[in-house]
């Protein structure tokens, strides 16, 4: 990736917004419209796009790579437990949560947000949610951890290869974990979840691909989007101000947060048969990447969208990508971000960064490799 891919995506965007990129063999697309026509018309298939991705072997079937019908069959089940309703009376579990780890931080004059507290709290909370016992906490978080880069488009070799083995020990963790009669967790969904996807039909595989796909999609972008929220926060003492004079707006601040610093920038996609978009024409299954994060930045939608703007209104940020696909824990992902940034913001009322911040050369997830902070 690019040092700064903000100011490449503007290039692209300005100059040639439907790019070929010849080396990669496919398309990027910058532009709002086009990004979002991609996501919620019916031409573009999700499951062309997944498999198009540089893999050795292909990923188990899961709502993330399927189309209809399978799609709706394999994210009905899971959208009931998922849905922002649902998610909301769980507010406590994941405050507790989040009040658990805030004392660990204690009394340290410097420290790494990232590493020390929102890895921490991605894990926790997943493994929460997932009934993962307690005594198998540690190996989980190094499970999920190497089974992230299976996001990573830019993966190598030696990553991948970890990242399917890890993979498919989390599934056979999974598979005794719904074996085994135990109490579950305040915030846990696994029986509710196992008790829908019987209903609706689905196998037992089809079960644990889901909750791979959790794993997966969840540990590293809910990581990164407190890390990430976090460091935009501390880079703009302006606006910190803001959000802390009127904590009311951490709603609007965490959909901002979302919008400037997406941790999932991209998409994939290939069209079912050729399509033109933007005067180009895209061949039927050549792979289609959509750059999430340009769009969020795209001037004809966002006024100066390289400003920071808690109170921006409206924000039809595409951070959760859009249409069908639209992410399954985006509920999720916002209440524990909400949660961790004022329990943050409380605990510790002169934070500030300690040193340049350094990204990681990774397309998915974008973040960084720590977040260091002076705590008084
Ligand atoms: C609690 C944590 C999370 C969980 C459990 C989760 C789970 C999922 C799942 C299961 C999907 C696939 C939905 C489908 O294809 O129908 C998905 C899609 C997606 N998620 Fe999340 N997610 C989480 C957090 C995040 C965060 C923090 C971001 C970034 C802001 C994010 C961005 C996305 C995007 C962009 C997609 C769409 C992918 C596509 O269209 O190809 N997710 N998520």
């Amino acid at each position: 990736m690019p040092d700064d891919p903000f100011a490449w995506y503007r290039r692209l965007r300005e100059n040639d917004p439907v790019h070929y990129h010849a080396s990669a063999g496919m398309w990027f697309l910058t532009r709002y419209e086009d990004v979002q026509l991609v996501l919620q018309g019916r031409s573009f298939s999700a499951a062309l796009g997944q498999r198009l991705r540089r893999r050795g072997t292909p990923l188990p079937l899961s709502m993330l790579n399927s189309d209809p019908p399978d799609h709706a069959r394999l994210r009905a089940p899971a959208a009931k437990v998922f849905a922002a309703r649902a998610v909301e009376r769980r507010r406590d579990g994941v405050r507790a949560v989040v009040d658990a780890i805030v004392p660990e931080l204690d009394d340290r004059d410097e420290l790494d947000l990232l590493g020390q507290f929102a890895r921490p709290l991605s894990s926790r909370v997943l493994a929460e949610l997932l009934d993962v016992p307690v005594d198998e906490r540690e190996r989980f978080e190094r499970l999920a951890d190497e089974a992230s880069a299976n996001l990573d488009p830019l993966a190598g070799p030696d990553a991948l290869a970890a990242a399917l083995a890890a993979a498919e020990a989390l599934r056979a963790a999974f598979a005794t974990y719904l074996e085994t009669p135990r109490s579950r967790s305040e915030l846990g969904i696994l029986d509710a979840l196992g008790e829908e996807c019987t209903r609706a039909g689905l196998a037992r595989d089809e079960l644990l691909t889901m909750l791979n796909l959790l794993v997966i999609g969840g540990y590293e972008p809910l990581a990164n989007l407190v890390a990430n929220a976090l460091a935009a926060l501390l880079a703009d003492p302006e606006q910190l101000r803001v959000l802390r004079s009127d904590p009311s707006l951490i709603g609007s601040a965490v959909e901002e947060l979302l919008r400037y610093e997406a941790p999932v920038p991209v998409a994939a996609r290939a069209p079912r048969e050729k399509v033109a978009i933007g005067g180009k024409d895209i061949g039927a299954a050549e792979p289609v990447v959509v750059f999430l994060a340009a769009a969020n930045h795209d001037p004809s939608v966002f006024a100066h969208p390289e400003r920071l703007d808690l109170r921006r209104r409206p924000n039809p940020h595409l951070a959760f990508g859009a249409g069908a696909h639209f992410c399954l824990g985006a509920p999720l992902a916002r209440l524990v971000c909400r949660e961790a940034i004022l329990a943050i913001l409380d605990r510790f009322p002169n934070l500030s960064v300690a040193g340049a911040l350094e990204w990681r050369p990774s397309l998915v997830p974008r973040g960084l490799r720590a977040l260091p902070v002076r705590t008084g």
